[in-house]
């Protein structure tokens, strides 16, 4: 079947996201160590790990939500990649042996395979402590204070009450309960979704209205992303996709939206999250179109 998006010119919303995601990887690429020292092995696995060509959608959020204020874009573009770096080792660790167990990931060898699985795990940390030199660094924002707070809450989004925490509930694989299933995704994949969100609203010291707006924007949204991540594990074409598919997480006993509630029902739940996501932007009005749109862009993917 011919998806409409082989044939069309790219939309306007389609080449922001390209835009944005050029942006992101020269920067990160700027910003991402080197070394020509015997440790020069850990920062070209890191930069095969971070470059590679990923969507880059956390950054887009991050970037395309800042518009809705009056922000430097020096400092969201910054943030925005250390975010880029938590998901990449997220990423790298997600795919280890002793977790998923992948082979392939963005349509290259897993950093495990490319490299070995000592090198994979070194990657992980190291770009875990490169987000947060990032983020730290005095080029990020002018204050203190702001930088504490980035750091802070992107502590908190990737940790045991964030991504880990969510990884964690993931691989002990509780099935028939839908509960800890929805609390899983919000963890594992919807907090550092949300941090996207929380870049512009800390840089602009934004009030409740806008804080309450892009909050449950960004949960409905995650929530969303998961379960389509889970549907493509099941519909996807892993030639499309970059990595695994046919069925893989149900055969490895894993537990979400899709092996609990079937194929029909979780795309129901996609649909109705969707439309929840955009109806939290109504404070912002026309202004957040381009982040409206978005939510079915992102959601109609296919890789
Ligand atoms: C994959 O994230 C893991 C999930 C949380 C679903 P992405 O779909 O954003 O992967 P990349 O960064 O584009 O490779
Ligand atoms: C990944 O979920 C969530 C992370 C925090 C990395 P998955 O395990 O479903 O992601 P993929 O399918 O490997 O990209
Ligand atoms: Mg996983
Ligand atoms: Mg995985
Ligand atoms: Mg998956």
């Amino acid at each position: 079947m011919t998806h409409p998006a082989d044939q069309d010119p790219p939309s306007e919303l389609a080449l922001r996201i390209a835009k944005a995601a050029d942006l992101v990887t020269v920067a990160l690429d700027a910003l991402l160590p080197r070394s020509d020292g015997p440790e020069q092995r850990l920062t070209e696995a890191m930069r095969y790990a971070a470059l590679g060509p990923g969507k880059r959608l956390r950054p887009f959020f991050a970037l395309e939500a800042a518009r809705l204020f009056d922000l430097d874009e020096r400092s969201v573009l910054r943030a925005a990649c250390a975010l880029e770096c938590i998901h990449a080792y997220s990423l790298v660790h997600d795919d280890l042996p002793a977790m998923d167990d992948d082979d392939v990931r963005r349509g290259r060898p897993t950093v495990h395979k490319a490299y070995d699985e000592a090198t994979a795990i070194l990657v992980g940390d190291a770009l875990q402590s490169a987000a947060f030199e990032i983020m730290a660094h005095p080029d990020t924002h002018e204050d203190g204070q702001v930088r504490a707070d980035l750091v802070y809450r992107l502590a908190k989004a990737s940790g045991a009450r964030g991504m880990a925490g969510g990884q964690m509930i993931d691989i002990l694989g509780f099935r028939d309960d839908l509960g800890t299933v929805a609390r899983m995704q919000r963890l594992k994949t919807g907090a550092l979704i949300a941090y996207a969100f929380e870049i512009p609203l800390v840089l602009a010291k934004a009030g409740e209205v806008e804080r309450h707006a892009l909050m449950g924007f960004a949960q409905d949204l995650g929530l969303a992303y998961q379960i389509v991540d889970d549907v493509l594990d099941v519909e996807g074409e892993a030639d499309l996709l970059g990595k695994a598919a046919g069925g893989k997480d149900a055969a490895k006993g894993k537990a979400n939206y899709v092996t609990l509630l079937g194929l029909d029902m979780a795309k129901e739940r996609v649909d109705l999250l969707a439309q929840q996501a955009k109806t939290h932007l109504d404070p912002f009005g026309r202004q957040a179109d381009y982040l409206r749109d978005s939510v079915d862009f992102v959601l109609d993917r296919r890789h």
